[in-house]
């Protein structure tokens, strides 16, 4: 529903930030149908470019660590993929000081929401994380589970586990976070357009909650 009249002039310029498993990636790909916008995702970019050859090596060797892919390869695909979107849902990015400060010099968004979610409830949701590798959907083994246990509702691909989300490399995940990508959420909250949105409830409560900011943040 995107209703009518002057909210519908410019497109929406969301970013989503969270720790892994806060359900970032859920909640993109409801708002981006919602207000009409690209969802764009580091995360989801680098897993389809695992293998190329870079300066610093291939994006996997980083990822499948829980570690952080240096910025050069991250901003390119960052700066490639806002060059084709007038409005659009960052999901992943950006994920240090140095990346916050290359996405400013770029745009303007209009609201920087946090989802916040417990740590053990995070570690729960990544361990038991599968995912379609054919068309990207995104499934829980106890709370968002398909039809057909293994079996993606939408396309009948064979669901995956993603390499990361191991016990083991999930708590390095949330270390990465912690130290790199936790100073980001206290930049937005002092350059002011940072909402804070409870992520524990259901995906269709915290899309309900995320709902509610944008449109009152369109009424300011
Ligand atoms: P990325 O893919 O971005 O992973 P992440 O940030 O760790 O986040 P996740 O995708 O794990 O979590 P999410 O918040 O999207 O949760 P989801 O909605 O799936 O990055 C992966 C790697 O790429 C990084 O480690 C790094 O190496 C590299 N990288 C990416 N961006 C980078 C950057 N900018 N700079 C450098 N390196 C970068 O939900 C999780 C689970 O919970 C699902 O199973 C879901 O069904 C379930 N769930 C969701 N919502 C709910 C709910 N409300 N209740 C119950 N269950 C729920
Ligand atoms: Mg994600
Ligand atoms: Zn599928």
């Amino acid at each position: 529903m995107g209703g009518n009249g002057p909210l519908n002039v410019t497109q929406q310029r969301l970013l989503l930030l969270g720790p892994p498993g806060a359900g970032k990636g859920t909640q993109s790909v409801r708002l981006a149908e919602e207000y009409d916008v690209e969802h764009v995702t580091t995360g989801d970019a680098l897993r389809a470019n695992k293998e190329m050859e870079t300066d610093h090596g291939t994006p996997r060797e980083y990822m499948d660590a829980g570690e952080l892919v240096p910025d050069p390869v991250v901003n390119e695909i960052v700066v490639e993929a806002l060059a084709e979107a007038d409005g659009f849902v960052l999901d992943g990015y950006p994920r240090n000081l140095s990346q916050a400060e290359f996405l400013d010099d770029m745009v303007n968004l209009d609201l920087a929401a946090f989802l916040s979610v417990p740590e053990a409830e995070l570690v729960r949701r990544l361990t038991g994380r599968r995912v379609c590798p054919d068309c990207g959907a995104t499934y829980h083994v106890e709370f968002a589970p398909p039809e057909a246990a293994g079996v993606c509702d939408g396309c009948g691909g064979e669901l995956t586990q993603r390499n990361d989300d191991t016990e083991e490399t999930v708590r390095e995940r949330l270390r990465v976070y912690e130290e790199n990508t936790a100073p980001v959420v206290q930049y937005y909250r002092e350059v002011g357009n940072l909402v804070e949105v409870d992520g524990t409830g259901s995906p269709d409560e915290v899309f309900a909650g995320l709902r509610e900011m944008v449109e009152s943040n369109d009424a300011v």
